[in-house]
């Protein structure tokens, strides 16, 4: 299949550009486009075949849920039992935007959307051309991460490429996007509205909406034994090819202990990253050295890592080593989005020193 690649600045997407990327989806086809978290590769949430290409295309297990990605508030309506006031709440203070809610799913969504579970998840994302384009394809979208499975989301279109180049009908270029990392995921069919995923948007900006929130123990806890409620989140994920192990301590310690495993490695042949700050960067010596950031913008942070990650494949980086993202707020900012991705990525192998 040829994949073809249409670039979209935000807010300019032409009527002829939307009615093509709309049609491939109303035939049954897939097209990935930008939202503010990752690329999604988008197929038709209410038709049964779409799902199950894209759950081939991305070579991802069928019991793993998609999102159902819609553009208007009231579309939630015909997917869903019912709308509870919790879920009112929150789409009025975060959608559109990087938040989604499981709610009991209507009979309209069909069991290959949802993984054969009996709950949908929904968001209507904060990005014009994803709201254009949900729009022009008839209004119901599943989208998971545009990536092969277990690989980092891609936030840039040519990773969307590498993964689904020949996959897929369209690639919508929208640039680099702007948070990095997938959606908060909050299950409103419990009492307590429960964090299956932690995001951009914290528990406790979710607890000054709704009052209590509690976050799924699986996440909490690193390795967990317990099943996590996103199905998704049991798998490896976000991982880089390189080996990729998280040294956590005080910065003194830390980078003494990455350089030293740098120069072993290096004496086995490896090709080593490492993954630093801005305040530590230019004290590792690495074959590859990269800063997330300033340690205080954790929303710069979070952008940077799946770029980061990717580009160590891009350049044949063997091992790699991490400084942690502590939380320091405590479970509530989106340190902890971070450290989950991170701690995933390295199939939940950190060291303390
Ligand atoms: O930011 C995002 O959410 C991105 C963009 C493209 O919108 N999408 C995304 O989708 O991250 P995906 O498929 O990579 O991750 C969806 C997660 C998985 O962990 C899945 O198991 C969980 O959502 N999920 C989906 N439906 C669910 C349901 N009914 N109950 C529990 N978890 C569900
Ligand atoms: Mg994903």
């Amino acid at each position: 299949m040829n994949t073809k690649i249409i670039s979209i600045e935000e807010g300019n997407a032409s009527k002829e550009a939307l009615k093509e990327a709309g049609e491939i989806i109303k035939n049954g086809g897939l097209v990935a486009f930008p939202t503010e978290t990752v690329y999604g590769l988008g197929g038709n949430a209410l038709d049964e075949t779409a799902s199950e290409k894209i759950y081939r295309a991305k070579g991802r297990p069928s019991d793993n849920p998609l999102i159902v990605h819609i553009c208007r508030i009231e579309d939630i309506f015909p997917i869903v039992e019912e709308v509870p006031e919790t879920a009112k709440k929150l789409a009025d203070a975060f959608w559109p935007g990087p938040l989604t809610m499981i709610l009991k799913k209507s009979e309209k969504v069909p069991d290959t959307t949802t993984g054969g579970l009996d709950t949908v998840a929904v968001r209507m994302p904060g990005h014009k051309t994803a709201l254009a384009f949900i729009a022009a394809a008839g209004g119901y979208v599943a989208a998971p991460s545009a990536n092969i499975s277990g690989k980092p989301s891609p936030t840039l279109a040519k990773y969307v490429a590498e993964d689904m180049g020949g996959r897929i009908e369209m690639i919508i270029d929208g640039g680099e996007i702007a948070i990095g990392i997938e959606s908060t995921i909050v299950d409103l069919t419990e009492e307590i509205p429960v964090i299956l995923r932690p995001g951009y948007i914290t528990r406790e900006m979710l607890e000054g909406v709704l009052g209590k929130v509690d976050v799924d123990r699986a996440i909490l806890e690193a390795g967990s034994k317990q099943a996590p409620k996103a199905p998704g989140m049991k798998y490896k994920h976000y991982a880089p090819q390189g080996d990729l192990t998280i040294i956590s301590g005080s910065q003194e310690k830390v980078v003494a202990e990455i350089n030293k495993k740098c120069e072993e490695m290096k004496k086995r042949g490896e090709k080593a990253g490492v993954i630093g700050t801005d305040s530590t960067a230019a004290r590792y010596r690495a074959d590859s050295v990269k800063s997330a950031g300033n340690r205080g913008e954790e929303a710069a942070i979070a952008r940077a890592l799946y770029r980061i990650l990717r580009e160590f494949d891009d350049e044949g980086v063997t091992v790699i080593y991490s400084e942690a993202f502590e939380d320091e707020k405590g479970s509530g900012g989106i340190g902890q989005a971070i450290m989950n991705r991170l701690l995933k990525a390295a199939g939940y192998h950190i060291e303390q020193v």
